[in-house]
């Protein structure tokens, strides 16, 4: 029997679950390594060299469970810093915004997308100059929704709160007649109920889980070969208990049991 494959996930908290729980669902043999940095939450809100240095660390401290591949299972960074992530990584790097974009490409009947992110993904104008590249006179809205990270992450995803920041951020979005909508936050898949709701059956709502998750299959040609079931190691930066409780909720159940790790050298 060959070796488990070793998947590295990080986010800046509770959103990469979202990748995390397609991943094992997809490629259970895997062992996955998910880094959590929720002392640092939201990354969204802050400019492009902190985005940058934050991702460069959680790659460093991801290196150590020496991985075939990582994650970046935020469009913040994603969005901002894959390339040089890439650059200087030793092993292969998958980032969100791809792969989500192209999903939302194939569901799009009419060519007009919603684009929703953090309010770093939305300035770098990666989703857009993506979606406009490979599909010339396609209409873009994007809009920043920066009250949403922080309502997941205190585990408010379903309640009046919500849906009013619901309603206040994507009216505008409604009214502008788009077909196709991509979460372009891992965060954002936790909000579904609320988000399913405002938008209705007419609009696809695109995440971009399922898409990394055949892609890093396709990657690692994890086959039938391996057999023993994997194991996932959860790694934060924040309160344990507390990401063991959400964590759990979030994945539907499943023991979370993180360890607590500091990813700076003494500042943040
Ligand atoms: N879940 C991340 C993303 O996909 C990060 C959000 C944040 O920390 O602001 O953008």
């Amino acid at each position: 029997m060959r070796k488990s494959r070793r998947i590295a996930v990080f986010d800046s908290g509770f959103g990469g679950l979202t990748v995390l729980a397609e991943l094992q669902r997809t490629l259970p043999t895997a062992n996955f390594y998910y880094l959590g940095d929720s002392a640092r939450a939201p990354y969204g809100t802050k400019g492009p060299e902190t985005i940058a240095r934050y991702g460069r660390e959680c790659v460093a401290f991801l290196m150590r469970c020496d991985p075939d591949l990582i994650v970046v299972a935020c469009n913040t960074v994603s969005s901002i810093a894959l390339e040089e992530l890439t650059a200087l990584s030793p092993v292969p790097l998958i980032g969100t915004i791809e792969p989500a974009i192209d999903v939302a490409l194939r569901r799009s009947t009419r060519g007009r997308f919603g684009v929703l992110g953090t309010r770093a993904t939305i300035s770098s104008g990666a989703y857009q100059k993506g979606i406009e590249s490979k599909r010339p006179g396609a209409y873009v809205h994007a809009v920043p929704c920066p009250l949403f990270v922080p309502l997941v992450e205190e585990g408010l995803t379903d309640c009046k709160v919500t849906a009013e920041a619901v309603r206040m951020y994507l009216q505008p979005v409604v009214d502008s007649g788009v077909d196709t909508v991509v979460l372009g936050c891992t965060h954002y898949p936790l909000l579904l109920p609320a988000l399913s709701r405002f938008f209705g059956s007419d609009v696809a709502l695109i995440q971009c889980s399922k898409a990394i998750a055949d892609r890093v299959a396709e990657m690692l040609r994890i086959g039938s070969e391996e057999v023993s079931a994997g194991e996932i190691s959860f790694f934060t930066t924040d309160d344990v208990e507390r990401f063991n409780l959400l964590g759990s909720y979030f994945l539907g159940g499943v023991r979370v049991s993180a360890e607590l790790v500091r990813l700076d050298s003494g500042h943040t």
